[in-house]
């Protein structure tokens, strides 16, 4: 395994026991280890909005949130944004759009992508993951077609995937294993989003809501 960036995760990181923390009764037996727990997501992502503060300058920004996913990183993204730039002399206005894109069944990439909603154009977007990149091109070309001043791209996680045209985000949270992962608005077909650790799902959780 090589690690391409210092908040990658390596491929021999055997995790959290799940033991060790909460989490809802009804995903036990469903699990196979935390990944990343709740308190470090929050973490990193401060240190995120803090990046994402001093680039942006005294430039006003549209946060583009890509639902559903992306809610959790989104929102935890735009307090800490709005935080910093309270206790600071520097004021970023932001205005807050959404748009819900769908790709996945089970867990594998459709080839098929669907775009609904988003009225505003965006400089910022606020993502879930990058799995094999495909997703956010779609999306990007969309947003392009506007000709926005300046996009940025922040997503909590970046999958580290065999494939070698993989989209680097501006900003982004881990690199992670070619896992799928679960938890923090990530789901497996609609389950798991209320899960608040960023977790690996196992064989018996895979075949339990599979559709
Ligand atoms: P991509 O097109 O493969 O980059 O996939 C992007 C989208 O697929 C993300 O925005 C997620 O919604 C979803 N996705 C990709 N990998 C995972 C995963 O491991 N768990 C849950 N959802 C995923
Ligand atoms: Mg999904």
């Amino acid at each position: 395994h090589n690690l391409s960036s210092p908040c990658a995760i390596s491929d021999n990181w055997p995790g959290y026991s799940l033991d060790l923390f909460t989490y809802p009764q009804h995903y036990y037996g469903d699990l196979e280890y935390v990944l990343i727990p709740h308190g470090i997501i929050v973490d990193r992502t401060e240190r995120l909005a803090k990046d994402i503060m001093q680039d942006i300058g005294d430039n006003d920004i549209v946060v583009l949130c890509v639902l559903k996913g992306g809610y959790k990183f989104c929102a935890d993204l735009v307090e800490h944004i709005k935080n910093l730039s309270r206790n600071s002399e520097r004021f970023i206005s932001m205005k807050v759009d959404f748009v819900r894109l769908k790709s996945y069944h089970n867990d594998q990439s459709m080839q098929d992508m669907q775009i609904m909603g988003g009225d505003d154009l965006s400089k910022l977007t606020g993502k879930d993951i990058v799995g094999t990149g495909r997703t956010m091109k779609v999306l990007l070309n969309n947003i392009e077609k506007y000709k926005p001043k300046m996009i940025k791209v922040a997503s909590l996680l970046v999958k580290r995937t065999s494939r070698p045209d993989g989209y680097r985000p501006d900003y982004y949270g881990f690199e992670i294993p070619d896992l799928f992962v679960v938890g923090y608005a990530l789901d497996y077909n609609e389950h798991f989003r209320d899960l608040n650790h960023i977790c690996v799902i196992n064989d018996h959780g895979k075949a339990k809501y599979r559709v």
